[in-house]
């Protein structure tokens, strides 16, 4: 069972307009986005941003307004069965049965896709090794910590070897040890060559890990593309620091009169330099110093980090 709709072969997932609405409400609008077959994607966003309605939709729990998704060459809504072979979908947030032993419980899913159960022991013995569990078969899920249960939660959506995996903040509520084991858990997944899309409110914990984000905003998409790209959008009006020795108030009238130059301000010291856009080259603020006879004793760039470069793309304040 195929789609009739021609996939770039590279494409695993692939939407276009895509619209889900509440009511008056577009929880999603128009969304084009496309995740490369082998993409440890990020798919970031705020609070109600539309992050879940859209894995919701692409793992075939939730029908869309209007447009359509792709998984695999596959229709979420018209061929939801042949998806849901294709994908893991690790919701936000799932019940685990309390009461069962990991083994049991991983066993369970097993039958449920029906994998023999001649089969069933070595997959169940080698997600868990994956998950770096293996310890822990014998445990009674409710005895085992939060990240534990977590871990067990990626096992479970392994157990039938999907290509494709759907993770919804699969690291919300760890602590910082085992987000950094989740996310080596996801990488070794990449080597294996799944494609994963992974959201998160938090930019900065992906940029590291992902190849390709896309920051969603009230159901709209604003950036698609590799990490540095969301910087760049954003780098407009880059800002340079510098100190003097020589009278700064003369060093300030000088950067003043120049058209690469949109804003200057005295702080604490130093001088605060907003230049007209990204193209300047900065060494024209050097120049002009020296050139006018100030002494110049220290000239730096000011990195914008991550997650202002979020908070800017987000407020729509990219210019
Ligand atoms: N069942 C529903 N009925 C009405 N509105 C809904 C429903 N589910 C989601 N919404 C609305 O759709 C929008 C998107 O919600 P969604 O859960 O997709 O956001 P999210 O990006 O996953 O947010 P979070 O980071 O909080 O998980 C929100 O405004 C939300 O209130
Ligand atoms: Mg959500």
């Amino acid at each position: 069972m195929t789609s009739d709709t021609a996939l770039p072969p590279q494409a695993a997932i692939q939407t276009h307009g895509l619209t889900r609405m509440y009511g008056t409400l577009a929880a999603l609008s128009n969304l084009d986005l496309t995740v490369n077959k082998g993409d440890l994607f990020g798919f970031i966003g705020s609070n109600g941003a539309g992050k879940t309605t859209t894995l919701r939709i692409l793992a075939t729990f939730l029908t869309p307004t209007a447009g359509r998704a792709l998984i695999l060459g596959h229709d979420v809504v018209r061929e939801a069965d042949a998806v849901r072979h294709v994908i893991g979908y690790m919701p936000d947030f799932f019940g685990v049965y309390k009461d069962m032993e990991v083994t049991e419980y991983l066993d369970f899913f097993g039958a449920c896709y029906k994998i023999p159960t001649a089969r069933r022991e070595q997959t169940v013995k080698d997600v868990l090794e994956l998950v770096g569990l293996s310890e822990k078969k014998g445990a009674l899920i409710g005895a085992l910590s939060r990240g534990m249960q977590q871990r067990i939660g990626l096992a479970r959506v392994l157990i039938h070897d999907p290509q494709v995996l759907l993770l919804d903040e699969p690291a919300s509520g760890l602590d910082p040890r085992a987000r950094i084991e989740m996310m080596a858990i996801l990488q070794e997944l990449q080597r294996m060559g799944k494609t994963i899309i992974i959201s998160s409110h938090i930019l900065s914990e992906l940029q590291t890990l992902c190849n390709r984000v896309a920051i969603i905003e009230k159901g709209q998409l604003i950036y698609s593309g590799p990490v540095q790209g969301v910087r760049d959008q954003v780098a407009t009006g880059k800002v340079m620091w510098v100190r003097v020795s020589s009278d700064q108030r003369q060093a300030i009238e000088l950067l003043q009169a120049r058209p690469e130059v949109s804003a200057v301000e005295p702080v604490d010291g130093e001088i605060k330099i907003t230049l007209a856009n990204d193209d300047v080259d900065h060494s024209v603020v050097a120049d002009v110093l020296v050139r006018g006879g100030a002494r110049l004793v220290e000239l730096r760039e000011d990195e914008i980090g991550l997650e202002e470069v979020f908070l800017r793309v987000t407020r729509g304040d990219t210019q």
